[in-house]
């Protein structure tokens, strides 16, 4: 929900300018995860906290506006410097400067706090803590944090002239106390040049730079004696994700849940809490040291800039050719002397039994990812044989529905962290199912938390509104669908056509991409509407549900996404020559009832646009009364992987015309990890 960052050097002379930059830019790279408001806090004999309200750029200017006003040395070098940064959506409190990060302890920023996640307890620490005589500033649950950091370090300090207890012993302290989901980093006035970073349920990395190293220098792997003693300068960096650390370097720790890591003087040691109760509510076990090696992050630079595109909506929607690509590297198998089409998923093969055994397959996730596993379901059921259910995570908690020890849970969400989702993964967990993770994000909490799974290997996705882990997550489990299937002599042709077509798809994908200017030229003719219905059946149930939901999340335009088969059952009344309809008709089994849908709509004027294979347009539209989408026509489990383009595109569009920020649309971040 928000992005976390820091940065400290050790024995690299940089002046004050060049730190801020580095917090700036770390948090565009991360204003995806939020951009309600922002904050910095940097040195100046004691630590300065610079919070602004709107996004990364309106607090830039804040800064470098009270830096003058204050007469600051912006060139004054630090050989040792920690800074820390936040970009926030907003969960409790309005966004406004006294709700930003950091927030602090008190006047003189004795302890300040950037923190992404949820604080379940705050109220009772808040009260607590007011009856000890602090004093409230902000309503945000983060705000107790440093005061309960200052209150341990004057409770440790009572009746001595200067304090005795380390930095991580206060934050060890303070974590035994909070419950909830968080990955939060600390900075001291009392421990100046001094970070401390930890995490339970949200994603927290650190970035290791040797001064001498040259970037891109290809992967070197260092064990666990590179982060202790040693004087080579460095400079360290902890972030919310990888897009704000790769820039810097490839070399990267990630942190566990019950991990607090202190930096200190070029060294990083890690303490663990070796039970994590905490997240429930439950006590924490005594911390012990513990030893960690470093890993290489498989992602280039490039892959977080937007190239030659104008947002990132866009290049991703265009990269999903090759995003497809990449998803299928290496999994699927074709020809060799037998001759055999056949798949390979890795992450699973030591499960396939069990999940063909299962009672049934559970789908659970939100938003997009639901919308994936929607359109992949009938392939499931139709390869796998086994009851297929879809369950949308919030509401599977609310009702606690049942979740048997014979049921095989398989948890979609493109970033790993979603709270709903995450949340249902414990519950089925508790349940005792077998879970499997489909993500994107290696090293998520949904892929760690797991027992299995597959990342779909999409490449950074940064627009807020999902387009190529959608794709790419229909692929995975298509191709989940023909693994489970097995080599059932009876399905065999199906299952080569399918294979056959998945190896077919990018050519598809990029010829469907064609109808760029075509989806202008109509976002053009749709830019005033108040609403777009979008029926869709079969497969494209999911393709109609999620063109909707591109068309309402960027362009915040009423748009549903309905199921044909249901349309007299009520929606018909909504119809007249006022509402335009887009109705997915590409051949498939349902086609003539779409065919009989278009008539009844057309009979009750509705402004048809119709979306139907290519050459099919007088079949799908007699009489030529709608306007006509034609897409290349693909085995039909896969057709939503074409459908879905355009919808993407006309999105996309009708948001740069109706002049939104398609990037970044109101109200919204990229993960959501508050429930
Ligand atoms: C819509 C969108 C959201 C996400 C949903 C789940 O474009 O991106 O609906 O799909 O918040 O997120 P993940 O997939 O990260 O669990």
């Amino acid at each position: 929900m928000c992005g976390i960052f820091a940065y400290l050097n050790y024995n690299v002379n940089r002046e004050r300018r060049f730190i801020l930059q580095i917090l700036f830019n770390g948090l565009r790279r991360l204003e995806y995860r939020g951009y309600d408001s922002a904050g910095v806090s940097i040195d100046h004999n004691q630590p300065l906290v610079f919070r602004q309200e709107g996004n990364i750029e309106s607090l830039v200017k804040s800064v470098y506006q009270e830096a003058d006003a204050m007469g600051l040395d912006l060139e004054e070098s630090f050989c040792v410097h920690a800074g820390i940064a936040h970009t926030r959506w907003a969960t409790h409190g309005e966004p406004a400067p006294r709700n930003s990060h950091p927030q602090t302890s008190g006047d003189g920023n004795e302890f300040l706090v950037v923190h992404n996640g949820v604080i379940t307890n705050y109220q009772v620490l808040k009260e607590t803590l007011i009856r000890h005589g602090f004093t409230f500033e902000s309503e945000t649950d983060t705000e107790v944090i440093p005061k309960l950091a200052k209150f341990v370090f004057d409770k440790a300090n009572e009746g001595e002239g200067s304090h005795t207890v380390t930095f991580s012993e206060v934050v060890l302290e303070v974590m035994r106390h909070l419950e909830g989901a968080y990955a939060l980093i600390f900075k001291s006035l009392h421990y100046p040049n001094e970070l401390i970073a930890c995490k339970r349920g949200s994603p927290l990395l650190l970035g290791v730079k040797e001064l001498n190293e040259e970037f891109n220098s290809g992967p070197t792997f260092h064990d666990s004696k590179f982060l202790s003693n040693n004087d080579h300068p460095k400079e360290l960096f902890l972030s919310s994700d990888a897009h704000a650390i790769v820039e810097h370097t490839k070399k990267v720790l990630v942190i566990e849940d019950g991990e607090v890591v202190h930096l200190k003087d070029g060294n990083v040691s890690i303490l663990k809490f070796d039970n994590d109760k905490g997240r429930h509510g439950g006590s924490l076990s005594r911390p012990a040291s513990v030893q960690r090696a470093l890993s290489v992050l498989e992602m280039e630079v490039e892959q977080i800039n937007k190239g030659n595109y104008e947002h990132y909506m866009q290049k991703e929607i265009h990269e999903q050719p090759e995003s497809l690509k990449t998803t299928m590297r290496g999994r699927l198998i074709r020809g060799g002397s037998c001759k055999a089409k056949t798949v390979l998923l890795g992450g699973l093969k030591d499960h396939f039994k069990t999940i063909r055994r299962s009672r049934r397959i559970v789908f659970i996730g939100c938003g997009t990812s639901y919308n994936a596993a929607l359109a992949a379901r009938p392939i499931l059921e139709e390869l796998s044989g086994v009851p297929v259910t879809m369950e949308i995570a919030s509401d599977l908690l609310d009702r606690q529905g049942p979740i048997y020890r014979e049921d095989t849970a398989v948890f979609v969400s493109q970033s790993g962290e979603t709270a709903d989702t995450l949340n249902a993964l414990e519950y089925a967990l508790e349940n005792g199912a077998l879970c499997v993770g489909i993500t994107n994000t290696v090293g998520s909490a949904i892929a760690r938390r797991t027992h299995c799974g597959v990342h779909i290997n999409a490449g950074a996705e940064i627009g807020v509104a999902s387009t190529k882990a959608y794709t790419s997550q229909i692929v995975v489990m298509a191709m989940l669908a023909l693994a489970i299937g097995g080599d059932a002599i009876s399905s065999q042709t199906r299952r080569e056509a399918i294979i056959d077509g998945l190896f077919d798809l990018p050519n598809k994908v990029r010829e469907v991409l064609k109808l760029d200017q075509e989806m202008k030229d109509l976002a053009k003719l749709l830019i005033a509407e108040q609403s777009l219905l979008v029926f869709g059946r079969g497969y494209n149930y999911a393709t109609a549900l999620e063109g909707a939901l591109k068309v309402k999340e960027v362009a915040l335009m009423h748009s549903e996404g309905m199921l044909a088969g249901e349309m007299k059952h009520g929606p018909l009344a909504l119809v007249d020559e006022n509402l335009t309809i887009i109705v997915i008709a590409t051949r498939d089994s349902c086609f003539s009832k779409q065919q009989s849908v278009i008539q009844q709509l057309h009979a009750r004027k509705g402004r048809l646009i119709v979306m139907c294979s290519k050459g099919d347009a007088v079949s799908a539209c007699p009489g030529g009364f709608g306007r006509v989408i034609e897409v290349p026509q693909v085995e039909d489990c896969l057709q939503p992987v074409i459908n879905i383009v355009p919808l993407q595109l006309l999105a996309y569009h009708l948001t740069v015309l109706r002049g939104y920020n398609v990037d970044q649309p109101r109200n919204l971040a990229k993960s959501v990890t508050t429930q």
